[in-house]
């Protein structure tokens, strides 16, 4: 049985801390899954860490479907969280809904995640009353870089404070069971996860929301150019990665792999056989 909405909205009223990663593909999806980690987004952040795009804009719903469903397929007990591409459910509610669908039916998650607040309220609650879970994500939306001027920290003025918590509270009011709240200051991240009944997971908003997220790139370090602030490096795979492909090269071009124990044999006088033929 999979880790349900229930389940994670209980989390926050026992005050223990939920745990949120992204994945991409079966293999990564199974090590998550085999840790415990309870929820799985599928981010649309893969558009820049898997597809090597520079922004999440050009992620398509196809894309999306392909690797859900490889996630899901590595998996047993998380909840597996779709994320709604751009302009996937901003045109109308109607197109909303047909998408997130194709998330449930085609992708196997089993909820999905969409970036906004008020804006995206009413369609938020058309797709709940469907009986599909929604995941709400406001502050920095990386979808609306380009409106919100970069990647920077949201909710800093009285005015886009007071904003980000309605928002936060149109989210609940619309139906959905959690809201990422990404690049917030940490003040501001503990008053709406005080002032909300359901739980707010924080990536770069402090330690006071009900859990955290983070994009297992940059907490396995795979990317080594670059960690950006709100993350923390728990390995160096970059590194591990191409030490072992320098190994894997030097012994290959050594003649030192592939060995006996890499091998199979087979009767060599048949072999002399098939030589004389
Ligand atoms: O796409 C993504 O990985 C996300 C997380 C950063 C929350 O939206």
């Amino acid at each position: 049985m999979r880790v349900s909405i229930n389940a994670i909205k209980e989390m926050k009223s026992k005050h223990e801390k939920i745990v949120m990663v992204t994945a991409y593909d079966y293999s990564t999806a199974k090590l998550v899954d085999e840790a415990g980690i309870p929820l799985i987004l599928v981010g649309d952040s893969l558009g820049m860490v898997i597809l090597g795009y520079d922004s999440t804009i050009p992620v398509t719903m196809d894309e999306m479907i392909h690797h859900t469903k490889a996630v899901v397929r590595g998996t047993k007990q998380a909840m597996v969280i779709g994320d709604m591409p751009f302009m996937t459910y901003q045109v109308s509610a109607e197109d909303a809904l047909r998408n997130a669908a194709r998330f449930m039916q085609e992708g196997g998650a089993q909820a999905i995640k969409l970036e906004g607040g008020v804006t995206v309220s009413a369609t938020v609650k058309r797709i709940v009353d469907c009986g599909i879970p929604v995941m709400g994500h406001i502050g920095l939306t990386p979808q609306s870089v380009h409106q919100l001027g970069g990647h920077r920290v949201q909710g800093k003025t009285p005015e886009a404070a007071e904003r980000l918590l309605k928002d936060a509270q149109a989210l609940e009011q619309a139906g959905a069971f959690a809201v990422v709240l990404e690049l917030v200051p940490a003040p501001l991240s503990k008053l709406i996860s005080q002032k909300l009944g359901i739980p707010t997971i924080g990536i770069g908003a402090g330690s006071d929301c009900d859990g955290q997220v983070q994009v297992i790139s940059d907490l396995l370090g795979l990317f080594s150019d670059f960690v950006p602030k709100h993350a923390r490096q728990y390995a160096k795979l970059a590194g591990s990665i191409k030490t072992a492909l320098g190994d894997y090269m030097t012994d290959v071009k050594a003649g030192k792999f592939p060995t006996a124990e890499n091998t199979s044999t087979m009767d060599e006088s048949l072999l002399e056989e098939l030589a004389r033929a």
